[in-house]
Parts: structure tokens; C-alpha cells; sequence
């Protein structure tokens, strides 16, 4: 039986998502990697567990997380959730649909009424829940008209389904776009969900950031260390035990003796800070203003306590800011 941490609303800060009413933690855990069924059930419950005891309130979900089939991660944390029933209210939980999910036309990668309804039925049996708080369209789909997308979305809330509504990989046209639909509708259209990193900066070149700020809406950043770059497992090349190792990401390529002296004239700053580079490079997303909660993947316990260690020092220098943007130059 778990019995959540006594102290664990203690330190982390938690930050208004846009001009909503809703808060997220500074961090919050991705279920992408590492929570499908060719995993060790008793790791994801102790990272699972490990961060709820920290104050991270948010677990990151998505219809097709998962290996070795799409939804094994839902399932693997609605099992984990069925001992934390009473931490229910506690908790904010988001799903997605929009890439390729089941077979045949209607669970392709798309945006349409069919696909969001069908599968937001299907994550909720999966996770064991009524609602999720936050439903996301995963990715812009160029070929279903937005006001149905939203319309979609919009419904899921209506039926009690979902608390809020999302966005994910949409840029700052796209963004505006679909804005002005939910506005009409009174959709509660809170969050979105864009890449972002030291190593990643294109909603800062899109626009997007200042755009949602301007709109009131929160950004929830994915990917906030460049799935393990800017931690200290590469400062040496990619270890056997690493996401570029195992080859589970495309970005194993771009680990050349560039991006490694990168890494480690960062890592140099992250040390006269008192930081690990994770910690760092969280804190760095964490300073734009956009940014409500930067969503973080792990593969043991271990990191996320580093991790979260981030909040002992968001605050940086100017010159500190000045050597950082040297670097990624
Ligand atoms: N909306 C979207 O399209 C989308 C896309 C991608 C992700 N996401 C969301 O964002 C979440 C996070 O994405 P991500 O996993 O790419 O994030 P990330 O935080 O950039 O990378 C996480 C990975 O880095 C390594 N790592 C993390 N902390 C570490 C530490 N302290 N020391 C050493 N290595 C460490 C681990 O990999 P290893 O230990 O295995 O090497 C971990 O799985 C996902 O779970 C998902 O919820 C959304």
C-alpha cells in the first residue's frame, strides 16, 4: 500500500498555466519512454511514486505511449493509479490523440471527430479513469478542418470527459488559429504542448512563446533535455545504457564532437553553479515566462530526483545567461 510523502508539497513551485486557473508543477513526469509493457512494472511504480512524493502533480500521457504496442503505458499507469486512488484530486493527468494509433482510416495519424472521441473512450478504460484533466490534440493535421478538431475537443469537455483542452506540436499560426475557434466556443483551451530546450529553441524563432504569453496560454515544454543530451550520461559519447544506445531516438547522429565540447562547456557552468547539467538545463527552459511546467522523461528513480533538483536554482546572472548563449551559438 503507498502512502504518499507528508512533505512533499514542501518545495516545489507551482506555476499558473497561462491566465487559467490551473497550476502545474514546475516539473511534471512523461510517460513516453520507459512506462510500456517490455518495462519492469515495479521501476515505472517506483518513479511513479518517487515523483509524486516530490510534489510533481502531472503525469504526461499519450494514447499511443508505450512498447511494445500503443497504449501500454496508459494501462501500466492506470495499474499504478488503482493504488493512489485517494491521491486522485491531487493529481493532474493528460492524455492525447492525433498520430497513428489502431489500423484503418479512422486511427491514423488525424484530428478528426471520430479519432478524438474513440480514443479518449479507450484511454480513459485504459487508465481507469472518468476524466482526464487535460485532453491534447497531439499533432496538426493539415487535411480535417480546425473548427472540427475543436469542436472535438470541445466535446470531450462538454460530456465531462476532460477538464481542459490541449495542443501539441502546432506553431504559432496553427496556435493563433485554433485559439480564436475555442474563444468562440468558450472551450477552457489552457495548454500547450511544443519541444523546447537549450539545444531546441524553435518556439522562441516561431514566435510561439511571446504568442502565448500575449494569449494566456501556458506552455507545457516536452523533451526539456534533449531526450538525455543535456544530462551528464553523454559528456564521454553515448553510453550502452542510454536512449542513443539502446537506438530508441533519431537524434543519436546528431552526438558528434561538436555537440560533445556543447555539452561540456555547459557542463562546466552547471558545475560553478552548484548544478548538474540536468538541473541546469531545466532551470534555463523554467526561465521564459511561457514555460508553466517543463515535462521530463526518465528511465530509474534516481533521475528524477536530480532533476527535480533543478528548483534549488532557477535564478541565473547575466554572465552566466551571456557564457550559455555563447555556447549555442
Ligand atoms: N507532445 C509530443 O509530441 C511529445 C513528444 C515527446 C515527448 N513528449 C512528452 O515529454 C516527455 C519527456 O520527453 P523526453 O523523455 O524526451 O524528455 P527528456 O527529459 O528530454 O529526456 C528524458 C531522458 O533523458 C535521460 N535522463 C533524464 N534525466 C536524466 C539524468 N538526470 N541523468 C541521466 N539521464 C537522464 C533518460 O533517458 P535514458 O536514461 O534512457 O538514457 C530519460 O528517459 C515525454 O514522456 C512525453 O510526456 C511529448
Amino acid at each position: 500500500m503507498y502512502n504518499a510523502n507528508d512533505k512533499r508539497y514542501e518545495k516545489m513551485p507551482y506555476r499558473r498555466c497561462g491566465r487559467s486557473g490551473l497550476k502545474l508543477p514546475a516539473v511534471s513526469l512523461g510517460l513516453w519512454q520507459n512506462f510500456g509493457s517490455k518495462g519492469v512494472y515495479a521501476n515505472m511504480e517506483a518513479m511513479v511514486h518517487t515523483a509524486f512524493d516530490l510534489g510533481i502533480t502531472h503525469f504526461d500521457l499519450a494514447n499511443n505511449y508505450g512498447s511494445p504496442y500503443n497504449g501500454s503505458a496508459e494501462e501500466n499507469f492506470g495499474r499504478i493509479l488503482r493504488d493512489m486512488r485517494q491521491y486522485r484530486d491531487e493529481m493532474i493527468i493528460s492524455t492525447k490523440a492525433g498520430y497513428e494509433m489502431w489500423q484503418g482510416p479512422y486511427g491514423d495519424r488525424n484530428g478528426s471527430r471520430k479519432y478524438l472521441t474513440a480514443s479518449l473512450d479507450q484511454s480513459l478504460k485504459r487508465l481507469g479513469l472518468e476524466y482526464v484533466d487535460i485532453y491534447y490534440h497531439h499533432i496538426f493535421d493539415p487535411n480535417t478542418p480546425l473548427e472540427e478538431t475543436a469542436l472535438a475537443l470541445d466535446n470531450a469537455v462538454k460530456q465531462g470527459k476532460a477538464l481542459y483542452v490541449g495542443i501539441s506540436n502546432y506553431n504559432k499560426k496553427q496556435t493563433e488559429e485554433i485559439l480564436k475557434i475555442f474563444k468562440e466556443l468558450r472551450t477552457p483551451f489552457v495548454v500547450n504542448q511544443p519541444s523546447y530546450s537549450m539545444l531546441n529553441r524553435w518556439i522562441e524563432e516561431d514566435g510561439l512563446d511571446r504568442s502565448c504569453i500575449e494569449n494566456g496560454i501556458g506552455l507545457a515544454v516536452f523533451s526539456p533535455l534533449y531526450q538525455g543530451f543535456l544530462t551528464n550520461k553523454y559528456l564521454n559519447g553515448a553510453p550502452k545504457d542510454s536512449r542513443v544506445g539502446r537506438g530508441e531516438t533519431w537524434i543519436g547522429d546528431q552526438l558528434d564532437e561538436k555537440m560533445l565540447t556543447r555539452l561540456n562547456r555547459l557542463n562546466d557552468i552547471a558545475k560553478s553553479r552548484g548544478q548538474t547539467l540536468s538541473q541546469m538545463a531545466l532551470a534555463w527552459v523554467l526561465r521564459n515566462e511561457a514555460v508553466a511546467t517543463v515535462l521530463i522523461g526518465a528511465s530509474r528513480p534516481e533521475q528524477i530526483v536530480e532533476n527535480v533538483g533543478c528548483i534549488d536554482g532557477l535564478e541565473f546572472n547575466e554572465e552566466e545567461i551571456k557564457s550559455i548563449e555563447e555556447i549555442l551559438k
